[in-house]
């Protein structure tokens, strides 16, 4: 199987160049000037970008979690992740307290293996810390994954405690895996919770008070003093306002090793997505929530500088009819997520380089090579290079649309971008040299993603 790709504006991190691209089974094998070689498949990328496939290094797919279950599977996801553009996602594995981790990684990978048709891999999940789960996770490490997640939150559920959380951290520095970790101080939203139900404030726009941004900034200021004592690398996922950036950032100027990942929801959905009327506002409950749109230009311009290194989904689905619905009456028990998976490239794209606010190699950092790189991906995914996965992405810069859940791909009655205008689309989307999407529709084969095993690289 050989893939030419001629004429295209080739787009990384470091670079912009044209030139063709000849890809011989999964891997690019050749870039060059007007390459004349036969292919199987040739596509004309002329008045087009190449990219490196995209990489959302935070998604739920299987996903129990408040009582019912996130909706897409990894067949649904992985078409909406490739018809946006997604070529590699990072799921969370979320066991419950009492579950085995070993047997959490072997329910998530077999779920996802056979299904996806995009490559995967994932983040262990650390939701208890005791002698049998810490064989687990180094057996886990074993079979090829290097980063663990902690919740700060939702205690519990999947929260952790502070003996948990430290002894989390020694042994992802013994074990050189990063730590990525939900930033909310669990105890405060535990009380602004019964605070607020009691007064009687009980709709969708009061989740924005059980966890005001200094309960974040909290969460992020904890992790940063266990980070320091520990030695451990981290990530602080879903960062969603400057209170919390500045928090990571002042543990970086301590010496702490830590990377920043904001959301697309929080650079362009604010408080006021959650406060819509009739219930509707439950489609934009997630946490930490929606903030002041005055917040957006601080993580725009921390995107920009290189500050905050990823700009992820936190895919999550739940629909708006069978399951926001159970919150009615009580925001609290609203299933919190805003699923963005199959949007998030364009919605950057058009937000941020068509507007000025970041450079294309700035965009092709933080959505695709910066998660390749902190999660020991590179160069085989993030790159354009030789001997790298063919997942490119053609990207036309003079396609314009509209987002509706009327024509999306995920399992969702809804979209949280519904209406909103894009001005790009990925042209043609390749998996390992096979195209896997083309002008909006899948075309990619439902089980050809394929596992990614990772070897540790935070020492
Ligand atoms: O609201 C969110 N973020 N839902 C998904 C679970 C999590 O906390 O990442
Ligand atoms: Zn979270
Ligand atoms: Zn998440």
């Amino acid at each position: 199987m050989s893939l030419l790709i001629k004429g295209g504006e080739i787009v990384t991190a470091g670079e912009q160049y044209v030139a063709d691209i000849y890809c011989e089974d999964e891997t690019i094998t050749r870039i060059d000037r007007n390459i004349e070689a036969q292919a199987d498949e040739v596509i004309d990328a002329s008045g087009k970008y190449v990219f490196p496939g995209f990489i959302d290094p935070h998604v739920h797919i299987y996903l129990p979690f408040m009582g019912t279950a996130a909706k897409d599977n990894h067949e649904t996801a992985s078409r909406a992740a490739l018809v946006g553009g997604t070529t590699t996602f990072i799921e969370m594995i979320c066991p419950g307290r009492g579950d085995r981790p070993l047997e959490a990684f072997e329910l998530w990978l077999g779920k996802a293996r056979g299904n996806s048709a995009c490559d995967f891999t994932f983040h262990m999940g650390v939701t208890r810390y005791d002698e049998e789960a810490e064989r687990d996770f180094i057996e886990i490490v074993k079979r090829g994954l290097s980063s663990f997640k902690v919740f700060l939150a939702y205690k519990g559920a999947f929260g952790v405690t502070d003996e948990e959380l430290y002894k989390t951290l020694e042994l992802a520095k013994r074990l050189g895996v990063i730590t990525t970790a939900h930033c909310e101080n669990a105890d405060l939203v535990l009380e602004l919770q019964k605070k607020l139900l009691a007064e009687g404030k009980t709709g969708p726009e009061y989740h924005y008070w059980s966890r005001p941004p200094i309960v974040e900034a909290e969460g992020v200021h904890h992790l940063m003093t266990f980070a320091e004592m520990t030695g451990a690398h981290v990530y602080t996922v879903h960062t969603s306002c400057e209170e919390a950036v500045r928090q990571a950032l002042l543990g970086a100027q301590r010496g702490v090793n830590v990377w920043i990942e904001t959301l697309i929801q929080y650079l362009l959905l604010d408080r006021t997505d959650a406060e819509k009327p009739n219930f509707e506002g439950a489609k934009n409950v997630m946490s930490p929530p929606l903030r002041d749109k005055e917040n957006q230009p601080f993580l725009w311009n921390g995107l920009r500088q290189g500050l905050i290194a990823t700009l992820a989904t936190d895919h999550a689905p739940f629909d708006f009819e069978t399951q926001k619905r159970m919150g009615e009456g009580d925001f609290t028990r609203i299933p919190n997520g805003i699923p963005s998976l199959e949007n998030r490239v364009d919605l950057y794209f058009t937000h941020g380089v068509k507007r000025g606010r970041i450079d294309l190699q700035q965009f092709i950092a933080t959505a695709s090579t910066n998660a390749a790189k902190i999660f020991g991906l590179f160069p085989r995914k993030g790159a354009i290079q030789l001997g790298s996965d063919a997942d490119l992405v053609v990207y036309d810069p003079e396609y314009r649309g509209t987002i509706s859940a009327k024509t999306h791909c995920m399992n969702l009655d809804y979209n949280s971008f519904e209406g909103m205008e894009v001005e790009g689309r990925a042209h043609v989307v390749t998996v390992r040299g096979k195209v896997a999407a083309r002008e909006g529709q899948f075309t990619g084969e439902f089980g050809r993603g394929r596992f990614l095993q990772r070897e540790p690289n935070h020492f």
